[in-house]
């Protein structure tokens, strides 16, 4: 199969392609893969663990050899000998430049970018370019994942997001301020029949006019925001109060990283998107808001080490309050990295079993799931189980 990763040469879509080429290999066992367990069995009928990557990238970076040799620098997240073990294949991906427009200031600090804006003019020609270099790529078992980093809330506008018409009209006219690169990207995917998966809380194909698209030329998608770390563990839990009748009067998230991701995230405007991203889910298990706190902070020395401290505040029988916490200290590229390929995997299965628009069943990987209002991990694993295998 072939992944299209956007935010190619990232930690997550190096560490995956890193994976993904070991596995091809048989150097590595499947841990990780949630599309490996017995649940799951016949997957590779549709989606072979045999890979192709490449991807938009907007850093210059010469490959993702390169770009994954650098992430190790900081984080040493796998052993060394993995990447020699298929350094020629990771050093002939070598990304096409993407755009970044209305990226946020987070995106702008990642230092000297390499974008489409520098050279072309109009919304036109930038997706013009973007659709060129995916259809040299792509086939029919191609996956686009967006990868790359969060961008700021968007400046939503019934009038260009609200309907394809309109979507396109804002292309035609150059209408930049309404414009992001997520929606772009994930424009050009679905326009050529490619599944879209939004690893992040970007907006992505989560609007009426993408998902207008999709429905036109019946392709599936799915998002938003991997559920990877802190969240996973809440949504979790945060049942087991339920289900024994107690209620959640606090709940605090402090998140600490570094990295690029936190580098990016550190800005406030890029922070936004995944704040809500995050804080949401205990509103949709609970039916009631408690009272939350969630701090994300960039925390440069824990690269990409991501640590979050949840302090849960609880009220059982006779009114008596009682507190649990936990600490999540995890390598978010190692937790994140197989998930996009099992996105990819599922939305391959669906395109190939006719099944389209948003994948709702695919909600067990994302924060914020389109299309349905279940986070609890447990039926979503239960539901993601069913849906595949009624489907197969
Ligand atoms: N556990 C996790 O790591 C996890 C969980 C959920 C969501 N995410 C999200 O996944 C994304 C990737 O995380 P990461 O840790 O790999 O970050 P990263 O900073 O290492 O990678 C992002 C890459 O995208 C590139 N990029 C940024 N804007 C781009 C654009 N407009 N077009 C093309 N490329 C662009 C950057 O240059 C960078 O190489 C982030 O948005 C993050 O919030 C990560």
């Amino acid at each position: 199969m072939k992944i299209w990763y956007v935010g190619a040469y990232g930690i997550v879509s190096t560490t995956a392609m890193l994976g993904g080429k070991l596995i091809e290999k048989n150097k590595i066992e499947q841990t990780g893969l949630v599309t490996s367990l017995p649940q799951f069995d016949g997957m590779d009928k549709y989606a072979p663990l045999k890979f192709e990557f490449n991807g938009h990238e907007i850093r210059k970076v010469e490959n993702a050899y390169q770009a994954c040799l650098q992430h190790w620098e900081q984080n040493r997240h796998f052993e060394r000998e993995q990447l020699e073990e298929v350094r020629k294949e990771l050093e002939s991906i070598k990304a096409e430049k993407g755009t970044a427009i209305n990226c946020g200031e987070g995106v702008r600090a990642l230092g000297e970018l390499s974008i489409l804006e520098d050279e072309l003019e109009t919304l036109g020609e930038i997706v013009e370019k973007l659709e060129k270099d995916l259809k040299k790529f792509s086939d029919g078992n191609t996956v686009m994942i967006n990868s790359a980093s969060t961008e700021p809330l968007i400046n939503y506008s019934e009038k260009y997001h609200g309907s394809l018409d309109g979507f396109e009209r804002m292309i035609e006219d150059d209408v930049k301020e309404h414009a992001s690169a997520s929606i772009l990207y994930a424009y050009v995917a679905l326009k050529n029949r490619i599944p879209y998966g939004n690893f992040t809380p970007s907006p992505g194909s989560d609007i009426p006019a993408l998902k207008e698209l999709a429905e036109h030329k019946k392709v599936p998608h799915a998002g938003n925001d991997g559920k990877t770390g802190e969240t996973l563990v809440k949504t979790t839990l945060a049942p087991m109060f339920a289900y024994r009748n107690m209620k959640v009067v606090g709940w605090m998230s402090y998140n600490i990283l570094g990295d690029l991701d936190g580098l990016v995230l550190s800005y406030k405007e890029n922070r936004e998107s995944k704040v809500i991203s995050k804080d949401k889910v205990l509103e949709k298990i609970y039916g009631y808001a408690p009272f939350s706190i969630t701090q994300i902070e960039y925390f440069p020395s824990l690269v990409d080490n991501k640590t979050a401290f949840d302090f849960i505040h609880f009220e059982g029988f006779l009114g008596r309050k009682m507190k649990f916490y936990f600490i999540w200290d995890a390598i978010d590229a190692i937790v994140a990295a197989p998930l996009t390929i099992d996105i990819a995997r599922f939305l391959l299965f669906a395109k190939k079993k006719g099944l389209y628009g948003v994948i709702k069943e695919l909600g067990f990987f994302f924060k914020s799931p389109m299309g349905t209002d279940n986070v609890n991990t447990h039926s979503q694993f239960e539901e993601l189980v069913r849906w595949y295998q009624e489907n197969s």
